[in-house]
């Protein structure tokens, strides 16, 4: 099987703080990845080394076989690998419809010059549409995006997110201050994604991680200590000690 995306020994510290330490890691091309672990473990940190909005101070990230070590967001994002940025990358001015279709249309740019504009706008306008469905913001589109409650503004990133046709989607807590509701209502659209995609999870609410992942990694002081289905993370003895603390 073909790799997809991979990190050999990939550190990344602050000062003496190994924030990312070792980390040797191999993703499925799709399906649903969480990354879990305590606070300051370094699940941030290891998504911003292999997004590129950090250098890595040594080691290895791979994308289908390619070196992309501390290449530029803009350029990862080209290849298919994509994170959400919260609600810095929304125009609040702007509808729903607006947002996605302007990140759309980033993607789409250039190749739409051998186009019409009119059959450029129609591409855009359709694929715009078909990701408002896929993420039931439709009934929404018109909406200025400040008028949207707190769970939908998080579903739209997510939306502008896939206008750039991710391959894989890195989602940093997702679901953080959202209600019952909203996180359910995200975690089925983000099975929903990772049936198509590659997506990657980083979630502090346990009961959602094991409910949704495929495949779970315990970072713990920026190493890995445990990788596997859940069942296999709710019963591995080094996680709980990481979680809990060790008894004396
Ligand atoms: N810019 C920075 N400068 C210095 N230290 C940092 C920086 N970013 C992170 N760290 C440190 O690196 C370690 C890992 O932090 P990181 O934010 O990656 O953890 P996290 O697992 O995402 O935690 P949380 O669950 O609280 O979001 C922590 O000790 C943190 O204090
Ligand atoms: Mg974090």
């Amino acid at each position: 099987m073909e790799e997809f995306l991979c990190t050999e020994d990939l550190c990344r510290h602050f000062g003496g703080v190994m924030a990312t330490n070792k980390v040797c890691i191999d993703i499925e091309a799709n399906g649903l990845r969480s990354i879990i672990g305590p606070n300051g473990a370094g699940k941030t940190t290891f998504i911003n080394v292999v997004t590129g909005r950090l250098p890595a101070s040594s080691g290895k990230v791979t994308f289908r076989g390619r070196d992309i070590t501390n290449k530029p967001t803009h350029k990862l994002v080209k290849m298919g690998i994509c994170r959400t940025f919260q609600i810095t990358s929304i125009f609040q001015n702007l509808t729903v419809f607006e947002n996605v279709r302007i990140a759309k249309q980033a993607r789409l740019g250039g190749s739409l010059r051998v186009f019409s504009a009119r059959k450029s706008l129609k591409a855009v306008t359709e694929q715009t549409w078909a990701i408002l469905e896929r993420l039931e913001l439709q009934d929404l589109a018109d909406q200025p995006a400040k008028n949207l409650a707190y769970g939908d503004q998080r579903v739209l990133e997510v939306a502008i997110a896939l206008a750039g046709e991710p391959q894989i989607l890195f989602l940093d807590e997702p679901t953080a201050g959202m209600s019952p509701a909203e996180t359910q209502h995200i975690s089925e659209l983000i099975r929903g994604l990772a049936d198509e995609i590659s997506v990657v999870l980083v979630e502090h609410d346990m009961d959602l991680v094991m409910s949704i992942s495929d495949v779970i990694s315990v970072l713990h002081y920026g190493s890995i200590i445990a990788e596997g289905k859940p069942e296999e993370i709710q019963n591995n003895e080094m996680v709980r000690e990481a979680y809990l603390g060790k008894e004396e």
